[in-house]
């Protein structure tokens, strides 16, 4: 096995299974682009506070340049023994032009390094979430849009309440996301600051400029603290959080649309290109899309909280432990963008039965709070009138009929100030339109709650 290169004090090397073990570069080869971004930042820095010359500072930045072109054309293969991202990059450097290389890491540890990668791929992939929510959001304002008027059961505990408008029930994702959204974004403030010139643990001896090189990676500002800039996770587990809170809210959208599309339900169909057949049973057209996101944001909560118990027993400042802050954090992001992409293409393309949602509010008991609400306008206390209607819909329920069905004479001897209105009341596109307060389901309100929505996209 090759030496090291931090090989100086040790007499032994690793067994090949003690290296395999210690490595991460399996892991951390994705941080590839953001390592030699940090390194040009503090290269160009060392040069300019003179730590190191202008011809040594162009030797590396061209190395660093070439790497890329390497990688980019596949001629780069990273090696297991040395440990990780960051050696190999060196490494590669080293070999490229010669012991110039070395200098590279002067004023630098791998802890501030690794810290700074990590804060730079949070940071582009807390922007690209953010993208990939807005363009889930502009799906579902079309959707809303198109399937503007009609008319759906509402539920509570899974029993139909009233009528609302589809376009009602489906802004209300509208709504997680843009919660979602604005998490992503305030956390954005954590990410954006720079550990880089923090070094092991205690600083730097050398005359370093650290707010030069946040500028330069375009941090806002740069730690405070060095202690804390190389043992700070935090923003790793906020975005873990965060990612938690969307997946569930995509879980809750797709365990609907998983009923949905039901025999039982049959509120939507589902385009093929999203849906998967049976291996027996020759008439089956799965949810699997849906189903595996449902299934994914239990996956990522468990990453999360992977790492929440790595890191609450852990000393100051840096410990190898942190060395696995990146697997269950690549993997929740990676969950997280496929995901968001996937639903949106998935409900993009998924047709809403307008005629059988409409149909179905027509044939139901989702219209007794109109029947109540309509006795309190004729005097009633709201508790009479509840138990009131309480009791026509157990005489209709034992009749076999529905509300709209029971004739005015039977009204009449339950109260007898009822009249025909009665039935228009008890139409569910009524029951819709009447609901005029600012957040409510009329047609009129959710009109106001899209345009609404549109501002803040
Ligand atoms: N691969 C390491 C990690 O991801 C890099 C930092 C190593 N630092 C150290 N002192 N061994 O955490």
């Amino acid at each position: 096995m090759s030496k090291a290169l931090w090989g100086g004090r040790f007499k032994e090397s690793m067994s090949e299974q003690v290296a395999d073990f210690n490595q991460s570069i399996e892991v951390d080869a994705r941080l590839f682009y953001q390592d030699i971004k940090g390194s040009i930042a503090h290269v160009t820095m060392l040069e300019k506070t003179y730590i190191i010359t202008s011809d040594e500072a162009n030797q590396i930045i061209n190395g660093l340049q070439d790497i890329i072109e390497d990688y980019e054309a596949g001629n780069v293969t990273f090696k297991k023994e040395l440990e990780d991202i960051h050696l190999n990059i060196e490494k590669l450097l080293i070999e490229k032009i010669g012991p110039v290389g070395g200098k590279m890491h002067t004023a630098r540890s791998r802890n501030d390094q690794v810290a700074t990668d990590m804060h730079l791929y949070a940071k582009e992939m807390t922007e690209a979430i953010i993208t990939s929510i807005k363009a889930l959001q502009h799906v579902i304002i079309d959707l809303s849009k198109q399937y503007h008027t009609v008319i759906m059961p509402g539920y509570t505990h899974l029993q139909r309440a009233q009528p609302i408008l589809f376009s009602h029930h489906i802004m209300t994702y509208f709504w997680m996301l843009e919660r979602d959204k604005a998490r992503f974004s305030e956390g954005l403030k954590r990410i954006n600051i720079s550990p880089l010139g923090s070094g092991a643990l205690a600083g730097t001896t050398f005359p370093i400029d650290q707010q030069y090189t946040a500028s330069l990676l375009e941090f806002d500002d740069v730690y405070a603290n060095s202690i804390d800039a190389v043992s700070d996770r935090d923003y790793v587990l906020d975005i873990m959080h965060n990612i938690n809170l969307l997946m569930m809210h995509l879980s809750r959208f797709s365990e609907e649309i998983i009923l949905w599309c039901s025999e039982e339900f049959k509120f939507v169909t589902l385009s093929d290109a999203y849906t998967t057949g049976s291996s027996i049973m020759p008439q089956k057209k799965n949810p699997d899309m849906a189903e595996l996101i449902r299934g994914k944001s239990g996956t990522v909560a468990g990453n999360y909280m992977g790492l929440l118990m790595t890191i609450k027993g852990l000393p100051l400042a840096y410990n190898k432990d942190l060395q696995e802050d990146k697997k269950g954090f690549f993997d929740s992001i990676d969950t997280a963008l496929q995901s968001v992409q996937i639903f949106t293409g998935m409900i993009d393309t998924m047709e809403v039965n307008a005629a059988h949602l409409t149909d179905i509010t027509q044939n139901d008991f989702s219209n007794a709070t109109e029947l109540a609400d309509y006795l309190v306008t004729l005097g009633l206390p709201f508790r009479d009138a509840h138990e009131i209607t309480g009791q026509l819909v157990l005489y209709a329920i034992d009749n076999n009929i529905l509300l709209k069905d029971i004739p005015l004479g039977h009204y009449q001897t339950v109260n007898k100030d009822i009249t025909n209105d009665i039935y228009t009341k008890l139409n569910p596109e009524h029951a819709v339109n009447r609901r005029i307060n600012d957040n409510g389901t009329s047609t009129k309100s959710v009109m106001k709650q899209i345009a609404k929505a549109e501002k803040c996209m």
